[in-house]
């Protein structure tokens, strides 16, 4: 079967970004089950699954011999076999979905043999969709982001998930992001980390920075950021997964190093697999 363009890719992951965000807006004004996952502070509505389900079948009936890798485990098939395979998060920012009903959003890629080729980002509440194809660069909505101006570490509006749980304390790296926080201008937490990593490649957030994500949560975003201009890596400077965990961090060019340097000082290397 012959493989499809980039054009086709892009043109179905933008549909199902839009169209999925639609339906979460629509499934939100109404009553709807929400369950505990592992805790009460992780949680799954039966809107994540039906936007996720909704998703697979539009991939699917376009291209029946992709593999998808979602958050709530919807496709049956083993995701291994596939060469090109779409990383999917139905709602990024669920506690946001339920609580506050804004910053909330969808992530849909594309990956061909591990490689990104189309990331999507979509925001229903504002009606802003990120997203970027591999090599044509990243837009929000029509216009192009290009992450230009340089930022120092002193001038940075910087965002991080949690770093004030047990493990943060057990590896000392909670006491580096309070230094840090010390250091830069401003300190910001979303709640939706595709959405966050979205605002650094529009240049809205200089930088995000967190312990661990699932592949799903920065698969898009990865992208986008990276096709702005800006510098994507685990904690320690590795290349991201594109199926598995990983602690990340993605920020503007001009103070990677300086972040990361902040960022390793503890002597743990565990924080930044
Ligand atoms: C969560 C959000 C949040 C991040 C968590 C993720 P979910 O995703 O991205 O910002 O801090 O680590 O699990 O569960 O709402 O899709
Ligand atoms: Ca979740
Ligand atoms: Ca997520
Ligand atoms: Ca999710």
């Amino acid at each position: 079967m012959q493989e499809p363009s980039l054009t086709e890719l892009k043109e179905l992951a933008l549909r199902c970004a839009r169209s999925a965000g639609e339906l979460s807006l629509k499934r939100m004004k109404e009553p709807f089950q929400v369950e505990y996952k592992t805790s009460a502070s992780d949680l799954v509505t039966a809107v994540d699954k039906e936007v996720e389900k909704h998703v697979i079948n539009m991939i699917l009936e376009r291209f029946p011999d992709h593999g998808i890798l979602g958050e709530e485990s919807t496709f049956t098939g083993d995701y291994k076999q596939f060469d090109t395979l779409w990383v999917i998060d139905p709602i990024d920012g669920t506690t946001n979905f339920v609580h506050q009903q804004i910053n909330f959003s969808v992530s849909i890629a594309v990956y061909y043999k591990g490689e990104g080729l189309v990331g999507a980002v979509y925001d229903p509440s504002r009606d802003e969709l990120f997203y970027a194809v591999k090599g044509e660069g990243a837009y929000l909505n029509d216009r192009p982001l290009h992450l230009e101006k340089v930022v120092t570490l002193e001038e940075a509006l910087l965002c991080t998930s949690v770093f004030w749980n047990k493990r943060a304390e057990q590896i000392g790296i909670d006491q580096i992001v309070k230094k840090l926080a010390g250091k830069v201008r401003g300190m910001r937490l979303l709640g939706s980390a595709a959405l966050e990593m979205s605002y650094v490649a529009a240049g809205r957030l200089d930088g995000y920075v967190s312990m661990s994500l699932n592949a799903w949560d920065f698969g898009a975003a990865r992208i986008i950021v990276e096709e702005a201009g800006g510098k994507v890596t685990s904690m320690v400077g590795n290349p991201l997964p594109f199926d598995e965990k990983s602690s990340v961090m993605a920020c503007n060019p001009a103070f990677y190093e300086e972040l990361q340097h902040y960022l390793n000082l503890s002597d743990n290397t565990e924080k930044g697999s």
